[in-house]
């Protein structure tokens, strides 16, 4: 963790002290962020066996990181986060739920751990592959829970206390799009799930690829542009052509995008990672809690 100076550091333990009275005070007890537990003077005991100080400081951290040590902004953020996924439930739609078929199959994680730091782990979405099924963002909430689902999957294998591995690279496919209009209902399933990651995901992006992105969709990503802000936006990189994404992912597949990958990208993918063990514990509660 680097501090650019005293009032950085401070405002960090100050967030840091005052974390278990914000938990039980602001967030209903919830202390959950990306799998891992926030407070460390929880009551019950068997929760607190899952506290893992280096982690939760990281996590705390890149809050803080994130809107740019401003205390009370990052109160305000760190309760409506903790809220929202007390709400919401990410960890049911990545490790418990399961999803529709094809949406499961264009949303694909690897992992290269020999590659360049922060773009070890990359998510794929390939959307070029689903534009023909309007149906598929018909409910947008399922849509927006299978996205979620895979984001916090490939959250699982970022490795938050090291500062080669603690943030994603996510890659857009859009091949197959020929004649596309923004149809209204995958316009709402994106303005959507861009306003969750941008509000409850942030400092977890490295660098965003969009590829097989014909010219003429220009306008497409200009107008998607227009709702993101402007540090998430410079990590962004179209490229036309699939083939040139193996000049900045190495180990990509060499057919599909010429990185040095021999396997496809489905051969490539990491199946199921599991849920890292306060977050088994927490889906463990919620099953008995459903069972009683
Ligand atoms: C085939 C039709 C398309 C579909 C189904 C689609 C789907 C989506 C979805 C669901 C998102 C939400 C963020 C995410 O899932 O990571 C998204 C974000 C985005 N898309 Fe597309 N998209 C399409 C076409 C395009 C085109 C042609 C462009 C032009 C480059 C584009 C550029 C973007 C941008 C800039 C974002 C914001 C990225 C972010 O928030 O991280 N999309 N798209």
């Amino acid at each position: 963790m680097k501090f650019q100076n005293d009032n950085e550091k401070q405002c960090f333990e100050k967030v840091i002290k005052v974390l278990p009275k914000l938990i039980k005070d602001k967030c209903n007890g919830y202390d959950e962020l990306w799998g891992y537990k926030l407070n460390y003077e929880d009551s019950n005991e068997e929760s607190l066996e899952y506290y893992d100080e280096d982690i939760a400081r990281s996590l705390v951290y890149k809050i803080c990181k994130g809107y740019q040590f401003e205390y009370d902004t990052v109160i305000q953020v760190l309760v409506d986060i903790l809220k929202w996924r007390s709400k919401f439930n990410p960890l049911s739609a990545a490790f418990k739920e399961s999803h529709n078929e094809i949406l499961q199959s264009v949303g694909i994680l690897t992992s290269y751990p020999d590659d360049e730091a922060n773009k070890k782990i990359i998510t794929w979405n390939l959307y070029g592959k689903i534009v023909k099924h309007k149906e598929l963002f018909a409910d947008s909430e399922a849509f927006i829970r299978y996205r979620i689902g895979l984001m916090e999957r490939g959250l699982k294998l970022l490795d938050f206390t090291s500062e080669d591995n603690s943030y994603m690279t996510q890659v857009h496919d859009y091949k197959g799009v020929s004649v596309f209009k923004m149809d209204p209902q995958i316009k709402s399933c994106t303005k959507q799930t861009i306003a969750i990651f941008q509000k409850y995901y942030p400092e977890l992006l490295f660098a965003k690829y969009f590829v097989n992105v014909p010219s003429i969709f220009s306008w497409v990503y200009d107008f998607l542009k227009s709702f993101i802000n402007e540090e998430t936006r410079k990590k962004f990189v179209v490229l036309n052509d699939g083939k040139k994404l193996g000049k900045y992912l190495k180990s990509c597949p060499a057919a599909q995008y010429e990185g040095v990958g021999k396997q496809s990208l489905e051969e490539q993918n990491v199946e199921a990672p599991r849920p890292t063990p306060y977050g088994l514990y927490l889906l463990e509660q919620q099953a008995s809690v459903d069972i009683d």
